[in-house]
């Protein structure tokens, strides 16, 4: 099934996205292997580390391929790869970011693909689950006028009538970039949030001899630490949501409220704070010698010692705040003269931060294993701003070496 001369004349956009049963250039059928074996080579054979597929909150890819499509003889991509986060861009393709362009992602943690050329435009998803932490094997190829997708060997996905020659006019240029898009979200048939927190390995686009340029990847990641489900904060680190787009509070009586999961934690600094950029600190929760400590406007601290894997809890009403960790529960009234908390949802800045306050130096790192405001988990993919150093859908097994930096 090798494509050659005829190619050049009518190429198959998708067709060159894919095709071939996956051999790597031992000639050993990838698919075929069952994932034991997989782990057991993954030990014997040294190969190139896992990529990680974020590059912070600006979401570009962190690497583009470029492929002479008239060169291209052989047409097939595949690769191996694990998250734990639900939604994102694995890959995406043109050869024109206006009229022809294919994207693979996740959406609930299945994969979906999104596709517009001049024979067709859908978007679809299939297969199973994939953010469950472990490795996958996804492949995805075109055979005559159809796409098909293989995940761990299993054929989920075929869409007929969806590929065709190029017309001569197109560019005979195909760009792959991993981990984002080449154009704007919203341009998407489907707008997704790209960042996808995950890491790619024995990944092979296309044919490697049709490649005309590969940027060397940008992750600000590495994939070498083994992870859990949660949310990272290494040191120095900050996310901020403005209040208007969280879950807003009950009204009559009004009432709001946070929770959150404590994995790991370590260090000294602010956990999360209530308030707006030049006064960040109407509320917040403080780490420090293994305590969780209140503030409340001026007022003084009051501190729980801290449970590891313990529920922490913050419900605000109109008089007062009580904080929640496990059985333990403390209770602070607004300082004398401080304006309401509520204040806080009129004001157009008002801003719920996570990690370190703005001109803060912080020890403090930890890991949840979520966040809720009103019962409604907020995902960091959707914060009005975080640092790129965090860890949107995934936190390191333990605190210690390799986690306090990026690299
Ligand atoms: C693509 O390959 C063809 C055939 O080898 C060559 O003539 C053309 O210059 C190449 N284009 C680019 C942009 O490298
Ligand atoms: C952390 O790194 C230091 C120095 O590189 C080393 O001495 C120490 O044993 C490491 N600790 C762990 C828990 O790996």
């Amino acid at each position: 099934m090798e494509y050659r001369g005829p190619l050049a004349k009518s190429c198959w956009l998708l067709l060159l996205l894919l095709l071939l049963p996956s051999h790597n250039h031992q000639g050993q059928v990838l698919r075929q292997i069952p994932p034991t074996q997989v782990q057991e080579r993954d030990r014997e054979i040294q190969e190139p580390p896992a990529v990680h597929l974020s590059n912070g909150p600006g979401q570009e890819p962190v690497s583009i391929m470029t492929f002479n499509l008239t060169k291209i003889t052989k047409s097939s991509s595949f690769f191996e790869f694990r998250t734990w986060d639900p939604e994102g861009v694995i890959f995406y393709g043109d050869t024109n970011p206006k009229d022809d362009w294919f994207v693979l992602a996740l959406r609930d943690g299945r994969p979906e693909i999104q596709l517009y050329n001049q024979w067709a435009q859908l978007t679809v998803g299939a297969g199973p689950r994939l953010d469950n932490g472990r490795w996958h094997q996804v492949e995805v190829k075109t055979l005559e006028d159809s796409v098909l997708l293989r995940v761990d060997g299993e054929q989920v996905l075929r869409l007929r009538q969806v590929s065709g020659p190029l017309t001569k006019n197109s560019q005979p240029i195909m760009r792959i970039a991993l981990g984002g898009l080449l154009f704007p979200a919203s341009n998407l048939r489907l707008p997704l949030v790209p960042a996808l927190d995950a890491c790619l390995r024995r990944d092979n686009w296309l044919d490697q001899q049709a490649q005309i340029s590969a940027s060397s990847p940008t992750s600000l990641r590495s994939c070498a630490i083994e992870s859990q489900p949660g949310i990272f904060f290494p040191p120095g680190t900050r996310a901020e949501f403005n209040l208007q787009d969280v879950p807003q509070p009950h009204v009559e009586p009004w009432t709001f409220s946070l929770d959150l999961g404590l994995q790991l934690a370590a260090g000294s600094g602010h956990l999360l704070a209530l308030g707006t950029p030049e006064n960040p600190s109407w509320l917040s929760l403080h780490l420090q010698d293994q305590k969780v400590v209140l503030f409340y406007g001026s007022g003084p601290g009051l501190d729980l010692p801290l449970v590891l894997g313990l529920p922490l809890q913050l419900k605000l009403d109109e008089s007062r705040v009580l904080l929640s960790h496990g059985p333990k529960k403390i209770l602070a009234q607004p300082p004398m003269g401080l304006t309401s908390l509520l204040n806080l949802w009129a004001h157009p800045q008002g801003k719920l931060f996570l990690g370190t306050l703005p001109g803060e130096t912080s020890s403090a790192s930890f890991c949840l294993d979520g966040l809720w405001a009103q019962d409604q988990r907020l995902d960091l993919d959707r914060a009005l701003s975080r640092s790129q150093d965090i860890w949107t859908h995934s936190c390191p097994q333990h605190l210690g070496n390799g986690t306090n930096t990026t690299h």
